[in-house]
């Protein structure tokens, strides 16, 4: 089984990864530097983008039974995808210490205020969990992952996060 660990930038993926025993961990980057794929300049954001069917055709290549982690993931052909999800106001505190501009800030409280990686592994993965790790320690966010991939992914239901009060109050 291939499982991704996906969710907006600051929502903890790469925190949790470290605490998670027993279970094979590759990144998107790492899965494209080993498929040699170039990532191609986009001029509109100036974000380096992926050819993510590109690269879905190499993961189906790769050994099961593992987690692939990265905001991209979801969109690599997986059997489930683990969504890490965070309140808004908790995220821009994460994403400001990091020290992201104001703007990169705002762009991520709103894609996760409005669902978009949830929905985007809803298009594409037979499996979907999300995991509130908004009060969570990222040790706990761990603990959440693995049970998830022994069985319990009942436990993570899809539709348990709802941000829309949170950004009712935003008007
Ligand atoms: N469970 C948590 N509780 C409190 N702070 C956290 C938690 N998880 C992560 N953080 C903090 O939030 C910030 C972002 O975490 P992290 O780098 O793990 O996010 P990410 O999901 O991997 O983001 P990206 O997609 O950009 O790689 C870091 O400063 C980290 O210390
Ligand atoms: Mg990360």
């Amino acid at each position: 089984m291939k499982v991704a660990l996906t969710g907006t930038p600051g929502t903890g993926k790469s925190s949790a990864v470290p605490l998670i025993e027993g279970i094979r961990v590759v990144t998107v980057g790492r899965l494209v530097e080993e498929s040699g794929l170039a990532p191609e300049l986009d001029l509109a954001t100036g974000a380096l983008e992926i050819d993510t069917d590109a690269l879905s055709r190499f993961v189906a290549g790769i050994e099961d039974n593992v987690l692939i982690e990265g905001h991209l993931s979801h969109l690599l052909g997986v059997d489930t995808a683990i969504v890490l999800r965070c309140s808004p106001k908790v995220l821009q505190k994460r994403l400001e210490s990091r020290g992201y501009a104001a703007v990169k800030v705002r762009e991520n409280m709103e894609a996760e205020a409005v669902d978009v990686i949830l929905i985007e592994a809803l298009g594409c993965a037979p499996t979907v969990c999300e995991i509130d790790t908004t009060h969570l320690s990222s040790a706990e966010v761990a603990s959440a992952i693995s049970a998830i991939m022994a069985g319990e992914s009942e436990k993570y239901p899809v539709g348990h996060v709802d941000w829309s009060q949170e950004v009712l109050d935003w008007f």
